[in-house]
């Protein structure tokens, strides 16, 4: 499996074929010590073997569609179920399990940058349309690591890209994210209403709910509160809604490591943020540094469309036409 490598002066961010799946960011802090703060693996062979959603480009439909089902103007699509009886992270072979097609790309607003591309088929896990996707990864002289998105269809399809590595600024593998401090520009969120995660298609306040990152807080803090939403997946696994989302990028959340001072912000065109803390890791499979990878091991901070969007008409439009363009920017920015 080929890896890829982009590179300033200051920040080294390794992908690989498969999913685009980011394994390395190294980063320093302000004394110039330098963590790798995605969460995976020591080896080739056990990324190969493990965990396909860490670091990967998740699609056709990134996060959770209820019962795999939704409609497009009146026709019925019936996904197939790879979460129990929802379709996660675009079923059984999503983005993540595929080989994307990587080429250096010359931009002038980067250091490096790579295009990754893929077609998926019309019928694909059975979605409509045959959608060519590209990916641009880009390293800014400012240590901006960017994902710009661009997909296009043959046939009315729904879409939701988004990129699954979890952070963790001390180092991967060294200590937990459970104490990193995160702001969010989002004072709703979309709760939860059952065991399985899936959006109950409300968008509610979090205003004096365990929520409530508009100021920073530690995700402990959080994790630690005795409040229904949080008790049924221990921990966070909830859609953010962006305040004053208009498409175009902007700042939408900063984690921050206390100890090490490494801080990250995050920009995006996108209405909502998935921040997962990685409840089903529970010790049993070894990671960075060959520790354990535990719940709160890293935070994952996922742009995107809202989850199940599809089915609920208050959530934003998540369908592609043909002849329509979807365009979707992350970018993840290091700062000491
Ligand atoms: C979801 C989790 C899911 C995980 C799988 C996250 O994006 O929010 O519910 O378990 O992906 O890796």
């Amino acid at each position: 499996m080929r890896a890829y490598t982009l590179k300033n002066k200051n920040i080294e961010v390794t992908f690989i074929e498969r999913g685009g799946q980011i394994i390395s960011i190294k980063v320093p802090d302000a004394k110039g010590n330098i963590a790798d703060v995605v969460v995976g693996y020591d080896t080739m062979d056990e990324t190969l073997a493990g965990d396909g959603y860490f670091g990967a480009l998740c699609g056709r439909y990134a996060n959770r569609i209820v019962g795999g089902k939704f409609e497009i103007d009146g026709e019925k699509f019936q996904l197939d179920c790879n979460n129990d009886t929802n379709h996660l992270h675009g079923g059984v072979e999503g983005f993540n399990s595929r080989n994307w097609t990587v080429t250096p790309v010359s931009l002038d607003k980067f250091v490096q940058a790579y295009k990754l591309s893929l077609t998926s088929a019309d019928g694909e896990q059975k979605y409509p349309g045959k959608l060519e996707v590209s990916v641009i990864y880009g390293l800014t002289e400012d240590d901006q690591f960017v994902i710009e998105y661009e997909a296009e269809t043959t046939k009315p399809t729904v879409i939701n890209l988004t990129s699954h590595a979890y952070f963790n600024l001390c180092g991967a593998g060294h200590a937990s994210a459970v104490n990193h401090k995160l702001q969010l520009n989002a004072s709703r969120y979309t709760p939860i209403c059952a065991k399985l995660g899936t959006a109950s298609g409300e968008i509610v306040p979090v205003k004096g709910t365990p929520f409530d990152f508009t100021s920073a807080k530690t995700v402990k803090s959080a994790c630690d509160t005795d409040h229904e939403q949080i008790n049924m997946i221990q921990g966070i696994d909830h859609n953010f809604v962006i305040d004053n989302y208009n498409g175009s990028t902007q700042l939408v959340g900063t984690l921050l490591d206390p100890v090490s001072g490494r801080k990250m912000e995050v920009y995006t065109n996108q209405p909502g943020i998935q921040i997962y803390t990685g409840a089903h890791f529970d010790g049993s499979e070894k990671g960075k540094n060959g520790a354990p990878i535990e719940a709160c091991a890293g935070i994952a901070m996922e742009t995107q469309i809202f989850p199940n969007s599809p089915n609920y008409a208050n959530f934003p439009n998540a369908t592609l036409k043909p002849g329509e363009k979807y365009k979707h920017t992350c970018i993840y920015k290091f700062c000491k």
